[in-house]
């Protein structure tokens, strides 16, 4: 059964949402679902924006059907090959035979290497391309890295929509809300926003940052990403959130203490210093235990927050393996600027924080803060000294 929503005189959001994927990538959890948004432009030419995982392909077909009604399909224009927009392409091709492919050069690559049966039905474009579909003029726009390297956008100039694929998306299934105006998306959505953003894209802040240029020069009215709500004001907030997050830079001065504890003795000293830390003034803190909390909200956080503490047990010799996991993927995704603090501890021969040094010196602008606190087996009255220098380093080297 169809369930579609309007968006303006022309143009319809046909999408639909997944609550029962678990793993995003099938590796990010997603407890309160995705949605998976395609678009369909009424015009002389009817043109289709991306289409639809393959688990809420059904509903999808339905919408479309139910909005072309007896009218044939021209356009099919593929900002992002990824499956879950691309899945659906196939299916699309049965229905409507005489659709054609609007796409980058790479992305025509990719759809040959996905299999579809695309041959003689691809135009490619490139950026800065135009074409009419008969009232409204579309632009394209290369977006490579965003997130993927075959990525463009498509660009309304007769109504300033930007059909912008993975940009500007979230988690987070709609449940019958389409527009940002229709939740409370500072309240309910940065959360997952963020999340998404970070650990999705997060890596290609530079190319982000181009984008964003890109979109500055643009009259944009309306934005329609491929997951999450369409934006149709308050673009201010919006791209303030993307271009710090592109830029690495943080959203908020605080503390994010992430600790990785055997029988909860890194655990106390982690506490001690977030309740040093509150004690002297600084009450933006919250702790984590990186075995418990999957290693994308620890991304997330880490993104949101100027400091960052990580206090580990030593196992094996080793940095514990949960943190090292956050560790690699932290530098995976790019992540930089940040001021970070570290408590190490060990029975015999405590190691964890020589190793992590090692690790952040890998990484762009991140600063120690004060001498690293080796705790043997557990804290003790004497160390408590050392966690509050520890925490006055961080209070000072907060601007
Ligand atoms: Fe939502 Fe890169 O696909």
């Amino acid at each position: 059964m169809y369930c579609y929503r309007k968006i303006d005189e022309d143009l319809y959001w046909i999408g639909g949402n997944d609550h029962r994927l678990a793993l995003f990538e099938n590796i990010h959890p997603i407890p309160r679902g995705v949605s998976y948004n395609s678009y369909v432009l009424l015009d002389e030419k009817n043109v289709l924006f991306d289409t639809v995982d393959w688990s809420i392909c059904r509903q999808f077909l339905d919408n479309l059907k139910e909005i072309l009604k007896d009218q044939t399909l021209d356009y099919m224009v593929i900002n992002h090959v990824e499956p879950d927009h691309a899945a659906s392409i196939e299916e699309v091709l049965l229905r409507y035979p005489k659709v054609q492919i609007i796409c980058t050069e790479k992305a025509a690559l990719f759809l040959h290497q996905f299999g579809f049966p695309v041959d003689g039905k691809l135009i490619q474009v490139k950026e800065n391309d135009t074409m009419s579909f008969g009232k409204h003029n579309v632009v394209f726009v290369a977006a490579p890295m965003v997130h993927w390297p075959e990525a463009m956008v498509t660009y309304d100039t007769t109504t300033g929509t930007l059909f912008s694929a993975d940009a500007f998306g979230s988690f987070i299934a709609l449940d019958g809300k389409l527009f940002n105006d229709e939740v409370n998306f500072d309240r309910d959505w940065i959360d997952e926003a963020r999340r998404y953003y970070t650990n999705i894209v997060g890596k290609y802040g530079p190319h982000v940052q181009t984008l964003l240029k890109k979109a500055g020069t643009l009259d944009i009215k309306v934005i329609c990403p491929l997951h999450g709500v369409v934006w149709r004001n308050d673009f201010g907030y919006l791209l303030d959130k993307y271009d710090k997050w592109s830029r690495y830079e943080p959203e908020e001065k605080g503390v994010v203490i992430v600790y990785g504890t055997m029988y909860g003795n890194t655990e106390a000293a982690a506490s001690y210093l977030a309740s040093s830390l509150v004690k002297k003034g600084l009450k933006n803190v919250v702790m984590y235990d990186v075995s418990k909390t999957h290693v994308s909200y620890l991304i997330s956080e880490t993104f949101k927050y100027s400091h960052l503490v990580l206090a580990s047990v030593t196992y094996n010799l080793k940095i514990y393996p949960p943190m090292l996991d956050y560790i690699n993927d932290m530098k995976a995704l790019n992540l930089q600027k940040r001021k970070v603090a570290i408590i190490e501890n060990g029975s015999w021969a405590p190691q964890s924080a020589r190793l992590i040094t090692e690790l952040l010196n890998d990484m762009k602008e991140m600063t120690i803060l004060g001498n690293n606190v080796s705790i043997n087996s557990s804290i003790k009255e004497n160390d408590m000294p050392s966690i509050d220098d520890l925490a006055d380093s961080i209070i000072e080297s907060m601007e």
